[in-house]
């Protein structure tokens, strides 16, 4: 799971939100987690933005690279496309796709994401200024403000599927955005990092639960309400939602700890990461058929 446990109301006077598993419908998971966002982006930026960088394209704490994975084709191949970035937070992925000419939409529905993502489009942070070529939108995954066939790619990197409870109508809405024949790239906490808990150290080598178990993760305040939600799908769920939603399925990368990571990320640690996978990494391409 990608936060990192500790991130309660930023109120003092607030109490701790209380973590269980229970179902979460789609709205309420987006509610809740536009307000976790909105609460957490400088926490978050605080603490990760130096590992993404702000113009690297990082798929996964591990800490496997675009420039290096090419998983959405040859970098030189990406000049002049129309790229969509779907739940970009502060939008680093689509700012290292604008420095090889392509033309990214960074989508996300967070607002204060979006303002990170000005910020260091701004170059407070070594960004390129205005001219950073990086379209901002906020909107939720599950309904892309955009017409059919208006991308030639798509890509996610732990945006909103994690916590979508309805992964294939955001698949399905990536499907109608991209032209024929175009490529999806999406990652995912690895499917079965679920039945084990969420922690760096030995504790989380442990089999706690099922993996089969698909009732989502939700953090909730005292009066019962989501404040976080994220969703469980197995592996074979996943290859099912997408092939649902009208991809071909071209390849599942499962990134292996590299020597040169040291760093931990929640439950993502180099113990764990030498021993199981931690993020999956979907590859899929629209169907040439229209409709
Ligand atoms: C872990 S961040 C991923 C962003 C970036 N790749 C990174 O590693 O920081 C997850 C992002 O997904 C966004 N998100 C969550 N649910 C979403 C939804 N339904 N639609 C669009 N974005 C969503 C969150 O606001 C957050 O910015």
């Amino acid at each position: 799971m990608i936060q990192d446990g500790d991130d309660g109301p930023s109120s003092e006077a607030e109490a701790e939100p209380a973590a269980v598993r229970r179902r979460a419908g789609g709205a309420e998971s987006s509610r809740a987690n536009r307000a976790w966002w909105d609460r957490n982006a400088d926490e978050y930026q605080d603490e990760h933005g130096s590992f993404l960088g702000d113009a690297r394209f990082v798929w996964c704490p591990e800490g496997l690279d675009e420039a290096q994975a090419g998983l959405l084709g040859p970098a030189a191949g990406l000049r002049g496309l129309r790229v969509l970035e779907v739940g970009a937070g502060a939008a680093q992925c689509s700012r290292w796709l604008a420095a090889q000419g392509a033309r990214p939409v960074a989508l996300d529905l967070s607002h204060r994401q979006l303002q990170h993502a000005l910020r260091i489009g701004d170059g407070e942070h070594g960004g390129a200024g205005e001219g950073d070529g990086v379209a901002l939108v906020e909107a939720d995954a599950r309904s892309l403000p955009f017409a059919d066939g208006s991308f030639d790619l798509g890509c996610s990197a732990f945006g909103a599927l994690p916590f979508v409870a309805d992964p294939v109508r955001v698949l399905r809405e990536v499907r109608r955005v991209l032209r024929p024949g175009g490529r999806f790239v999406f990652s995912v906490t690895h499917p079965m990092r679920w039945a084990l808990p969420d922690e760096p150290g030995p504790e989380g080598l442990t089999v706690l639960s099922s993996y089969f178990d698909r009732t989502p993760y939700v953090e909730e305040d005292e009066r019962g309400r989501a404040v976080y939600v994220e969703h469980h799908r197995t592996m074979g769920d996943r290859v099912r939602d997408v092939v649902s939603a009208g991809f071909r399925l071209l390849d599942v990368v499962e990134p292996e700890w590299p020597g040169w990571n040291t760093q931990e990320w929640g439950g993502w640690s180099p113990l764990r990461g030498r021993l199981i996978p931690g993020t999956a990494i979907f590859v899929c391409e629209r169907d040439e058929a229209g409709g």
